[in-house]
């Protein structure tokens, strides 16, 4: 027998039709935006225009702190460009140790293990801490390397009503008492920039002998009074067993991580396949990793910057008309809510054409098949910049008609 395969791209052909209909409509791609140059942590040149980015995960603004970028040249210099190899072989050089020496320092706890990515760190943790027949229960909202992590393994996945303490507790109660079972919680939830109830909600895990883990990718760098993340602010660091994150946020590089002081630890570096089965990062990201780590440590007067521009900006969206994804600035995430994709992506670029850079957000990366323009600020915005974003926002909503 012969002939043609069939085609395995088929599937893709609705997907590919959405996107032609939309460019053949005249607007810009929103997923194919190139960076030509970067100036600081809040200017890029696009297109040959000097753009302000309110679409970064910049947090703390560290991607250009001297002494980070010092860091890395040295590491660069001194170590080469890349380790060639897992953690468990040839990877690990003296900034990994150093690297997870920052984190246990920032965090207070006993074990850091770092990973190459944060999308890799919840792979890792979820799959290899809940085993065939235990259980992890995730919030529905959870983010797509929550859910890659529970599908990379064994365990049952039972799912619970975005942020709903009610909801955990009654999905809890139904399983059998014996199993073990890892509730995930995630400390922001990146899309609306909303904050989870922390605090009854690891109530209610320990109530149902559960163990926490919260990934704090949104939050680490600006909450709590050491910059450790919501659950530092919660108050519940010492019911949580795992903290995942990232250091593609506030740290300003990329890598991610857990910490934790469970005694047993250390034996994930032998049995987490997304940890043991792959290149360890390159010695100049871990060296910007550390430095930079070290450094939020002592970032007091960034924080409250930060979180004096999210609160502003929210309060003049607001008065603009915008319809925003939360009633108050929870975190430095402030989403802005549209109709539908024609004039979310209108609104996205005339924003563009105003030198502002957004995110986009679309189904299915977004709950409730919601349309966002979502905004995330930057410790390094300017007074006089908060003030800029707003007047482009005036002037592209008036144009566009949505305010
Ligand atoms: C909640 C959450 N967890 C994990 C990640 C993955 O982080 P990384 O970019 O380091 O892979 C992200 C990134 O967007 C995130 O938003």
């Amino acid at each position: 027998m012969s002939g043609d395969p069939k085609d395995l791209f088929s599937k893709f052909d609705p997907l590919i039709a959405e996107r032609q209909a939309l460019l053949d409509s005249g607007v810009r791609d929103p997923f194919s935006i190139v960076m030509d140059e970067v100036r600081s942590p809040t200017l890029a040149l696009i297109q040959g225009r000097e753009t302000i980015l309110l679409g970064t995960y910049n947090y703390m603004g560290m991607t250009f702190d001297p002494d980070v970028v010092a860091a890395g040249k040295k590491a660069l210099d001194d170590f080469g460009a890349g380790t060639t190899g897992s953690r468990v072989l040839n990877g690990t050089y003296q900034g990994h140790k150093e690297v997870e020496a920052a984190l246990r320092d920032f965090y207070g706890t006993a074990h850091a293990i770092v990973f190459s990515t944060g999308y890799q760190a919840n792979l890792g943790m979820i799959s290899t801490l809940a085993a065939k027949g235990e259980y992890v229960i995730i919030d529905a909202d959870s983010h797509a390397s929550i859910y890659d992590g529970c599908f990379l393994g064994d365990a049952e996945i039972v799912r619970f009503r975005h942020n709903s303490v009610e909801d955990l507790d009654k999905r809890l109660g139904r399983l059998p008492p014996e199993p073990g079972k890892l509730v995930v919680l995630e400390g922001v939830y990146s899309m609306l920039g909303d904050i989870a109830p922390l605090k009854e909600m690891v109530a209610v895990a320990k109530k149902h002998h559960a163990m926490v883990l919260v990934d704090e990718a949104h939050g680490m760098g600006f909450f709590g009074k050491h910059g450790r993340g919501v659950f530092e602010e919660a108050g519940v660091e010492a019911d949580v067993d795992f903290v995942v994150g990232t250091f593609s946020k506030s740290v300003g590089t990329v890598g991610g991580f857990c910490v934790s002081n469970h005694p047993s630890f250390e034996v994930l570096r032998l049995v987490c396949r997304p940890y043991v089965f792959t290149a360890s990062l390159p010695p100049s990201v871990v060296a910007t990793a550390a430095t930079s780590i070290r450094k939020l440590m002592h970032a007091a007067p960034k924080r409250a910057h930060l979180w004096k521009n999210s609160r502003r900006l929210h309060q003049g969206l607001r008065e603009l008309g915008y319809q925003l994804g939360t009633a108050d600035a929870q975190s430095a995430i402030i989403a802005v809510i549209l109709p539908d994709q024609d004039r979310a992506v209108r609104l996205w670029q005339a924003l563009l054409e105003g030198g502002l850079y957004v995110n986009l957000a679309r189904p299915p990366a977004t709950p409730a098949g919601m349309y966002l323009l979502r905004c995330s600020l930057c410790a390094e915005h300017s007074d006089d910049q908060v003030g800029q974003i707003l007047a482009i926002f005036e002037a592209a909503g008036k144009a566009v008609g949505v305010i």
